[in-house]
């Protein structure tokens, strides 16, 4: 078997198990994050929702519809990449994550992206954004390539917040369009 599928399996059977933070209490089930064990591309979320908590995987409720329809856009499919949130059980009622709940999953996706070592980050939403740059505000930084350490973030607006706001929707559905010419830029530099 693949040497990153095997660690990345046993990162979800830990993450099956954790009692780091309370959110194990009231979810149905952890989501542990999904794809393509070597994807050059990778998204991050906030957590899982309702239709996420249900079925075990992450963005297939409609935010997650939103999602699929621009990748095809981008001529790109879901088994391309790999897609993962930074919280891996559902906060009761969708709230916010709290400081508390971040600090205690955080360990699960820095390992999960240390394996992956994937050519790009693409965050969705503030939550997302935060985790990798917290000083960085979204609404100054959609839409642009950033940098922290070895890893490049392009952060763009939530899925959700798109199907609440025209505004945010125009943006990214734009900031999304831009992704293979992203790609294309860090692949010539690292040429
Ligand atoms: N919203 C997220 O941030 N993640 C999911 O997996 C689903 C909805």
């Amino acid at each position: 078997m693949n040497d990153k599928f095997k660690l990345l399996q046993e990162i979800e059977t830990e993450i099956k198990i954790c009692t780091k933070c309370p959110l194990y209490k009231t979810s149905n089930c952890s989501v542990a994050g999904e794809g393509f064990y070597d994807a050059e591309l990778v998204f991050i979320g906030e957590a899982p929702g309702a239709s996420e908590d249900k079925t075990g995987k992450p963005f297939v409720g409609l935010a997650g519809k939103l999602l699929n329809k621009n990748l095809d856009s981008i001529k790109i499919t879901r088994k391309d990449i790999w897609i993962g949130n930074i919280i891996k059980h559902r906060p009761p009622e969708n709230r916010n994550p709290s400081i508390q709940e971040i600090k205690a999953c955080e360990t699960y996706l820095k390992r999960q992206l240390d394996i992956i070592k994937p050519k790009l980050i693409v965050t969705l939403g503030k939550f997302a954004l935060n985790f990798f740059l917290p000083e960085t505000v979204l609404s100054e930084s959609h839409g642009k390539l950033l940098t922290k350490a070895d890893l490049n973030i392009y952060p763009i607006y939530h899925p959700a917040a798109a199907l609440r706001n025209g505004e945010f929707k125009k943006a990214f559905v734009q900031d999304f369009l831009q992704i293979p010419a992203i790609i294309e830029t860090i692949s010539s530099k690292n040429n």
